[in-house]
């Protein structure tokens, strides 16, 4: 099963391209689902159809679906909140306020991504389309399961183990609720089910695609994106470039638009080195319906096969040397001063910015001490070292 996810800047043409692209997988027969994550949906204005949470048929082999992420919510977080909310209300909390502060930011979109799982192992799709947030949020949401995963590694057991030990006593002595076991189980329920959704999104049959006008703030944008992305696991497999104004019969404001759409399109070029760059036309109107989008993307992926899985190295890879091993790390647009290194046990800290990576390092480079690093051709490699003893 293909799954192909899109992201970029707001207004960019996700939904138009995404939608594009599950449109032609259905028209070659492929069992095809697109599926929206981004709280604005609009794939039923692009499909021009009423699409509600369940998969909805448009087209032959064609579904779309726009995720509740409310009722997700609702249904994944009851435990854990109604917890939260018990705890607020015996700190005086007035229960309207407390509903709010259960709330976490970012979580809609986080479970909206539960959906992708359970769409996945349905087994009813040969390609699932996902019609992401923007840049920021989604990265931020791709980085959670793995955050938790420390944390449930290191906190939760923990937790677990005082809070049995104290419970009969605080619960008595201050009358603070203490969580009871559903509580913990929900989270870590919870917890492999994220866990599940990232080794999805970062397997081998999964890709990322950027969207982007030429405009040079969005590809600043889709430049640090693609480089985040690359840190925490994820594979980028190509950009499309929306929007392109045609140089045929442009009158002078067109013109100047032609002019400098080209010199950002280059840099584009240079941005993604090595990626397949497609473009896509600034339409004389909206792209809209099933026929339409499957247009846009024929013309955009021409010759190739937009379903094509990735081939290459991948965004991870450790290699042997005589003297240890070097860990070879996707991470494109940065220079060996962006990146911050720490190293903590068999966990390594990979910092670009304010973006933070911790990798649990694989038996055979966790036995090494860190012996230097450099970034090389969009890659960090870090080499590891037998300990001198
Ligand atoms: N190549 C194009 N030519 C003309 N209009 C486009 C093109 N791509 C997208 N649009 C229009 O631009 C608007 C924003 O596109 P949309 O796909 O909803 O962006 P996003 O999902 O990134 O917010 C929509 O009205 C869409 O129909
Ligand atoms: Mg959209």
């Amino acid at each position: 099963m293909r799954v192909l996810l899109f992201t970029g800047k707001g207004g960019v043409g996700k939904s138009t391209v995404a939608a594009g692209t599950a449109a032609l997988a259905a028209a070659a027969g492929h069992r095809t689902l697109v599926l929206s994550t981004d709280a604005a949906h609009s794939l039923s204005d692009a499909f021009d159809a009423t699409v509600g949470s369940e998969p909805t048929e448009v087209a032959d082999h064609l579904f779309v679906q726009q995720v509740d992420a409310q009722l997700r919510f609702e249904q994944s977080w009851a435990e854990i909140q109604g917890y939260l909310l018990a705890v607020l209300d015996v700190a005086g909390v007035d229960p309207i306020a407390a509903e709010e502060l259960t709330v976490i930011p970012g979580a809609e979109e986080v479970l909206a991504l539960l959906e992708l799982r359970l769409q996945a192992r349905s087994g009813r799709w040969d390609v699932i389309v996902v019609d992401c947030a923007p840049t920021a949020e989604t990265l931020r949401l791709l980085a959670m399961p793995e955050a938790l995963g420390w944390y449930m590694k290191r906190v939760l057991p923990l937790e677990r183990r005082v809070v049995k030990t104290l419970k009969p006593v605080l619960s008595r002595a201050a009358g603070i609720p203490m969580p009871e076991d559903t509580v913990f189980d929900a989270v870590e329920r919870l917890h492999s089910e994220l866990d599940e959704v990232r080794a999805l999104l970062s397997g081998p049959e999964a890709s990322v695609r950027l969207v982007l006008t030429p405009e040079n703030v969005v590809l600043a944008e889709a430049r640090r994106s693609y480089t985040t992305l690359s840190l925490y696991g994820y594979r980028v497999d190509g950009v499309v470039a929306n929007r392109v104004f045609p140089a045929e019969g442009a009158d002078d404001w067109r013109a100047g638009w032609v002019m400098s759409q080209d010199a950002v399109l280059e840099q584009v070029d240079q941005s993604f080195a090595g990626l397949p760059v497609w473009r896509s036309v600034y339409r004389p109107a909206e792209p809209v319906g099933v026929q339409a989008l499957a247009a846009l993307a024929a013309e955009v992926y021409g010759e190739s096969d937009p379903l094509a899985v990735p081939t290459g190295a991948g965004p991870f890879r450790v290699e042997r040397t005589e003297r240890g091993a070097v860990l070879h790390l996707a991470l494109p647009n940065v220079s060996r001063a962006d990146v911050d290194l720490a190293r903590n046990g068999d966990e390594l800290v990979v910092s670009v910015g304010s973006y933070r990576r911790l990798l649990t390092l694989p038996a055979v480079l966790a036995k090494y001490r860190t012996a230097g690093a450099r970034v090389e051709q969009g890659e960090l490699q870090v080499r590891f070292e037998e300990k001198v003893t």
